[in-house]
């Protein structure tokens, strides 16, 4: 794409994916805490009068369940109040708005995949105020798209996340104990970072979409496949989420489906591609 990208969270998983699937005729400014304070609105509406972009993503988001059952007041600022302004901006200036979502939207009480045309039914702080800025972002500006996402997987600048942690513990020689009753669609955040590659370049139309890798797995299941590819020696011990206490309601079997999309790889697929780069990465 050519022209400037105002890329929020560029130092987060989704985040660097988008970076790195930007082409060298887009000029990429990107924000993290390291420059920006998302919860201030006012710094956010500076950066963007500064910024003049051609489209804005945000790959920003006050994240983890129980942080935001803890904290509802800074969950719905940074959640809702920070993406229903970017969308204000987008009606005022004219840039394109990507912004991602997330399966927790949905309760889980399907049991099923869900597509697009499902309706969400959040059932703790998180869902409720991904589900929120849904509704503020398809409302508040024409030139959106709504990507809702499942448990993702890719490089990242912060680590941290679930599958590195596990990876990381099987590498010391820990035992891995992992819930085998949460459900999702792990998805590779490079298979993501093309469909947001090809929104910004005219591909797509305008609105929601689920983006996720086929299939689905238990987190015990995707933890096992990628120790497996990995060819690392850890016993990976099946548990509930019952076994890691949490304050919020968890939601449990949440894989998206693509209903608009044509379909994505298996995430099998998009795993192997993953740990081959993680492998060379760490050979290096
Ligand atoms: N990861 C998943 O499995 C997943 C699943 C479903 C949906 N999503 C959605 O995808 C989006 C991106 O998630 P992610 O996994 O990429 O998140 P992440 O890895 O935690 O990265 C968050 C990014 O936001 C920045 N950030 C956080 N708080 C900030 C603040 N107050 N001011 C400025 N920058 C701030 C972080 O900067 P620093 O590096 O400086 O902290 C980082 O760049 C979110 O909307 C999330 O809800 C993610």
């Amino acid at each position: 794409m050519r022209g400037k990208v105002l890329l929020l969270g560029d130092t987060g998983k989704v985040g660097t994916a988008v970076k790195a699937a930007l082409g060298p005729r887009t000029t990429v400014v990107g924000c993290s805490t390291r420059n920006l304070d998302a919860a201030d609105l006012g710094a956010v509406e500076r950066m963007i009068d500064e910024t003049r972009p051609d489209a804005v993503v945000n790959a920003i988001a006050y994240m983890g369940v129980d942080n935001c059952e803890k904290a509802p007041d800074m969950a719905f600022r940074m959640n809702v109040m920070m993406p229903k302004l970017l969308a204000q901006k987008s009606e005022q200036l004219g840039y394109q708005l990507i912004h991602f979502s997330s399966e927790s939207v949905f309760s889980g009480a399907k049991r099923d995949f869900h597509g697009e045309s499902d309706t969400p039914d959040p059932i703790n702080i998180y869902g409720l105020t991904k589900y929120m800025a849904d509704l503020v972002v398809q409302k508040g500006c024409e030139r959106h798209f709504v990507l809702r996402i499942p448990v993702q997987f890719g490089d990242s600048t912060k680590g941290g996340q679930l599958l590195e942690r596990m990876i990381e513990r099987a590498r010391s020689g820990e035992a891995l104990r992992v819930a085998d009753d949460v459900i999702t669609s792990p998805t590779y955040s490079d298979d993501v970072a093309t469909i947001v590659r090809a929104a910004l370049e005219g591909d797509i139309t305008y609105g929601l979409y689920h983006v996720t890798n086929t299939g689905s797995a238990s987190l015990h299941e995707f933890v096992s496949a990628a120790i497996e590819v990995l060819g690392l020696r850890a016993n990976v011990e099946r548990a509930s989420y019952k076994d890691f206490p949490m304050v919020a309601k968890l939601h449990l079997v949440t894989p998206l489906r693509q209903e608009k999309l044509p379909a994505m790889r298996h995430w099998r697929d998009a795993l192997a591609t993953y740990c081959a780069r993680m492998q060379l990465h760490h050979a290096a």
